[in-house]
């Protein structure tokens, strides 16, 4: 609650994402979304907005360089193309600062071993006798310092990244305590109430369930997709409730809202049947999608364009964690001057 005479401090939003696959529905409608939505100028109005592909954090699962690079220069150009504004928001790749990674060291001294044992991402794996390497351990720690190299204090994420932003807060804590108010405490924005947007079988949609739906596939690749998504087998003239189907909660994503109401009323009625449920969630999709896949056509064929924003956003971005960077190392006595230019 702000206090009386006193403005809250300016929001400054910040979110990674990772590169490890092209971006699906469920990335868009579940994350990306909602980063568009709060860039400076958007409904939240954030002050600031740092948005970045996290290709160290996608090292510890992608390990094909060329796939790696490709992976980050698509997540570039997509971000863009559905509304990343680099106006408007930073957008950078994570390992082209590399404050954060220094930074990452810094925090990993004040890091109890036992916090980093109980994170999911590693928990998880060793829970399936799966060996884990020293970096999937650790990627909290990263992923701390991504946020406070940026004095960050709104990252909107999804519900498995919660449990992090506790441990961000958790080192900032003690570094705080230890030497002196160098770190700006982060809050978590869990993004759409944590909705779930299915997949063609009526799961979570995942890369790791085959079952996505990809937002740049072209509209007759797309359409193929969704000729195949499960349905079930009730006769043509059952009425349905269209709040437990999941081909209905794809369509309501794409669709304007006079349309999904007569879609719902359909499903109500009964009398109609699936194939052309889905020849309508084809169009709708290819409809939504029209516009950015334009842009992202018109950036494919301008690859300079999207080099220089990367290029900008990692100067804007280095510029602010070089800042951070170095309170957080005078704090704790690494500021020793080195005389003569530096190598
Ligand atoms: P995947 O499950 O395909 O590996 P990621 O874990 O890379 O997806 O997802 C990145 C972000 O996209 C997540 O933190 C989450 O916010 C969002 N997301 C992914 N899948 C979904 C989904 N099916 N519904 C809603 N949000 C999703
Ligand atoms: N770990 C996040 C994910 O897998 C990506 C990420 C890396 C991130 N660094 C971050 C998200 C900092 C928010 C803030 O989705």
């Amino acid at each position: 609650m702000p206090v009386e005479g006193k403005s809250p401090p300016p929001a400054r939003v910040l979110s990674g994402i990772q590169p490890t696959g092209r971006f699906h529905w469920g990335n868009y409608f579940g994350a990306i979304r909602q980063y568009i939505d709060l860039q400076p100028g958007g409904d939240a109005d954030a002050a600031e907005a740092y948005y970045f592909i996290a290709d160290l954090h996608a090292l510890t699962t992608v390990r094909e360089p060329a796939r790696l690079r490709s992976l980050v220069r698509d997540a570039a150009i997509d971000l863009v193309s559905l509304g990343l504004d680099p106006a408007r928001a930073v957008l950078f790749v994570q390992s082209d600062v590399p404050e954060v990674t220094e930074l990452t060291w810094l925090l990993m001294t004040v890091a109890p071993m036992g916090l980093l044992e109980r994170c999911h991402a590693y928990k998880d794996k060793k829970s399936r006798g799966l060996p884990a390497d020293a970096g999937l351990f650790t990627y909290p720690v990263l992923m701390s310092a991504d946020i406070l190299a940026y004095d960050a204090t709104i990252v909107p994420v999804g519900e498995d990244q919660v449990q992090h932003i506790e441990v961000c807060r958790d080192l900032a804590g003690t570094f705080n305590h230890l030497y002196g108010p160098v770190f700006t405490l982060p809050a978590p924005r869990l993004v759409a109430g944590g909705a779930r947007v299915p997949g063609t079988d009526g799961q979570k949609m995942s890369k790791s369930y085959d079952n996505t739906l990809e937002v740049f596939d072209d509209p007759a690749a797309q359409k193929k997709k969704i000729m195949r998504i499960t349905t079930d087998s009730r006769p043509m003239d059952e009425p349905k409730n269209p709040d437990d189907d999941h081909l209905f909660a794809l369509y309501a994503l794409v669709a304007a809202a006079d349309e999904t109401q007569r879609m719902a009323d359909l499903y109500r009625r009964g009398g109609f049947g699936y194939g052309e449920v889905k020849k309508a969630l084809a169009e709708a999709a290819a409809q939504f999608f029209a516009e950015a896949r334009g842009r992202r056509a018109a950036l494919e064929a301008n690859p300079e364009r999207i080099e220089a924003i990367l290029a900008d956003g990692a100067r804007r971005a280095r510029l602010k964690a070089g800042a951070v960077l170095a309170r957080a190392r005078a704090a704790c006595g690494l500021d020793r001057r080195v005389t003569g230019p530096r190598p």
